[in-house]
């Protein structure tokens, strides 16, 4: 059978607006995500009904979410080939996430190691958006009966969780969902950050974090400054448990190159760290020099981001209403007459 959009299987995944994108989203996530809409067919949306669960400027919010959409097409996600939408103009999401909100129980909401986290650290502003976060995430993914969804080890729980509740319906209501699985990618590095190799790069810790709208001069200084390790070999050889700041230099250098591992340690053999952390940096400012320049440019073309955002509004909002309109008759609410 030929892989239409009718039958491939459907990827979904949103990212919230709430910072600038990272060598880590790009190497992890996003640049792998390209090459996925040949054989899926993939849904990506800016998270914007989710970043409000947490006090955002509303200015930045606004020119964030369209910087990550321009970020997004310059990592290589064709507009016409993946539906690339704005959550908030797709009402559904709000109308479902209510829906979903009564067929999930506040101790499975309770038991978010998420949403625990996010209480100490927002401990004057703990708002019940905060709470019911999972259920608007559930509404997300149920909506276009997606049956992956790639995130990282920090979503797995409210996957589980939108598993739950999609299984709770269907065994009430009769099978309304697709029941989601997590996407484990086959490629894709875990970035760590540039200062602190033993955590994930973070953009809440910018000396370890590269962001991809970085200028070359800024990128270079952050790979001159980013740790090494404190042995006295001073030698590029992959080792991740002895020696985690060179192995996270050695997997960004192996991601951004293509070369394998043993490749890179023949390339340092006697060079030592001096010369390999500027290699890097350099590789890491030619592999990220297109992808600036082009988010840049359509960063600047408000016309076509306005047409993309709009179109994939429609594309989403078509299969959204489907879901929805299912999802009204079930739960018994009288059909809409117009
Ligand atoms: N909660 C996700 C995060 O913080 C973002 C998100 C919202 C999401 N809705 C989603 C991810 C649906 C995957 C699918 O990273």
């Amino acid at each position: 059978m030929e892989n239409t959009a009718a039958t491939k299987k459907v990827m979904l995944s949103g990212i919230q607006p709430s910072g600038d994108l990272h060598l880590g989203n790009y190497l992890g996530a996003v640049k792998n995500w390209a090459a996925l809409a040949e054989e899926f067919d993939c849904y990506y949306f800016m998270a914007d009904l989710h970043s409000i669960t947490v006090r955002q400027n509303p200015a930045e919010l606004r020119r964030r979410s369209l910087a990550q959409l321009a970020q997004y097409i310059a990592c290589g996600l064709d507009p016409e080939k993946n539906t690339l939408f704005i959550q908030s103009h797709v009402h559904e999401h709000a109308e479902l996430g209510w829906i979903l909100n009564c067929y999930t129980m506040f101790g499975e909401l309770s038991r978010m190691t998420q949403f625990k986290d996010k209480c100490a650290k927002n401990a004057d502003n703990i708002n019940g958006g905060l709470f019911t976060y999972p259920s608007l995430m559930a509404a997300d993914i149920l909506l276009y009966q997606a049956d992956y969804v790639p995130v990282g080890e920090d979503q797995k729980q409210h996957c589980e969780l939108t598993r739950d509740i999609a299984t709770r319906f269907n065994n009430i209501y009769g099978e309304t969902f697709k029941v989601p699985e997590p996407y484990i990618p086959k490629v894709g590095a875990r970035i760590m950050s540039l200062v602190n190799p033993t955590s994930k790069m973070s953009k809440s810790d910018p000396h370890g974090c590269v962001f991809l709208l970085d200028s070359p001069e800024e990128i270079a200084r952050k790979f001159k400054r980013a740790v090494t390790d404190s042995d006295t070999e001073n030698c590029v050889r992959y080792a991740p448990a002895e020696k985690p700041g060179v192995a996270n230099l050695m997997s960004i250098y192996s991601s951004v190159t293509g070369k394998s591992f043993e490749e890179i340690e023949a390339e340092f053999q006697g060079k030592g760290y001096g010369a390999f952390k500027p290699a890097v940096g350099e590789a890491v400012i030619e592999a990220l020099r297109p992808v600036r320049e082009e988010a840049q440019r359509i960063m600047a073309d408000k016309a076509y981001l306005q047409q993309v955002y709009t179109q994939g509004a429609q594309k989403a909002g078509y299969v959204a209403r489907k879901t929805l309109r299912k999802v009204y008759k079930r739960v018994g609410f009288v059909e809409k007459p117009f």
